[in-house]
């Protein structure tokens, strides 16, 4: 990603801090991760999406998993107490990453949940071994398909499974579209749902299904839309008006992708 923080959702990541606090909760004091989920779950329909991916991939204790572009860790952070697993939190921008791994700690997980700041297309940590790869709302950051998929088919064991929760297009989008895109959300790049199959088979993954979400996924953004302006008065009192202004305009600018028909929901699965 060229610059991450122009991108809204990503700036001052210090939210989550700013919303416990108005709970009462002090900066060090141990957490749940259900008192975090409201908070750390950096893409739609939050936990349900990766209950998700626990049923499509059989995700149990004993399984390893890799999640790519894993935010302030929260679907770590639910997959591992959830299923039991362990996960190997994979995250670009080191304020997230430094976040993520002391939100894990707090939670006690700091055994089942392993931080690493990587860039993905340099590799998975430990490639060859994951049962599983889990992504959410990441892959749309990195326009070099090839090597990333790459990437991602090294990192699972022969049979793993992958879970992607990603962007499509679903029609041309104009100069305009195409800006918006490219600067506010940092996503240069988004193919057709049939391309992002054929990028995915390419690399080598067979069973490729991908699930078009798109209707949930616009009503859902619309909702949140709503449900954020409705809120401003406390959000602008935790956070200041800055911040919420730059989350608002940010919730907006994807509202508008969605409602304008440009951008659709994929959920995708696949096996190496
Ligand atoms: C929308 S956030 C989603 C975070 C998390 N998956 C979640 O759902 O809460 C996308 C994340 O991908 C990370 N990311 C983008 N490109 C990456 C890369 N090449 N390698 C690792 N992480 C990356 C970003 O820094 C960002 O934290």
């Amino acid at each position: 990603m060229e610059s991450a923080k122009q991108m809204k959702l990503y700036d001052r990541v210090e939210r989550v801090h700013n919303e416990l606090r108005a709970l009462g909760i002090a900066d060090d004091a141990p957490l749940d991760v259900a008192q975090l989920t409201p908070f750390d779950q950096y893409h739609y329909h939050g936990t349900a999406a990766v209950d998700e991916a626990i049923a499509a991939l059989d995700i149990d204790a004993s399984s390893r998993v890799l999640d790519v572009g894993a935010g302030i860790g929260g679907p770590a952070r639910y997959l591992a107490a959830t299923a039991g697993c362990h996960v190997t939190a994979l995250e670009l921008q080191p304020d997230l990453d430094a976040t993520g791994a002391d939100l894990t700690r707090r939670c006690g997980l700091q055994g089942r949940v392993e931080h690493v700041r990587g860039d993905i297309l340099d590799g998975a940590p430990a490639a060859g071994t994951y049962d599983a790869v889990i992504s959410y709302l990441t892959i749309l950051h990195i326009p070099d398909r090839a090597r990333l998929f790459a990437a991602i088919h090294r990192a699972l064991r022969p049979g793993g499974g992958l879970y992607i929760e990603d962007f499509t297009l679903l029609r041309e989008a104009d100069e305009a579209e195409r800006e918006t895109l490219r600067v506010k959300v940092q996503c240069p790049y988004v193919p057709s749902p049939a391309t992002y199959v054929v990028h995915l088979v390419g690399a080598g993954f067979r069973n490729v299904a991908l699930e078009d979400v798109t209707a949930s996924w616009t009503s859902f953004i619309a909702e949140r839309l709503a449900a954020f302006r409705a809120d401003r008065p406390r959000l602008d009192a935790i956070h200041g008006t800055d911040l919420a202004d730059g989350l608002e305009d940010f919730y907006a600018t994807m509202a508008s992708l969605y409602g304008a028909g440009v951008l659709g929901g994929a959920r995708i699965t696949a096996r190496r």
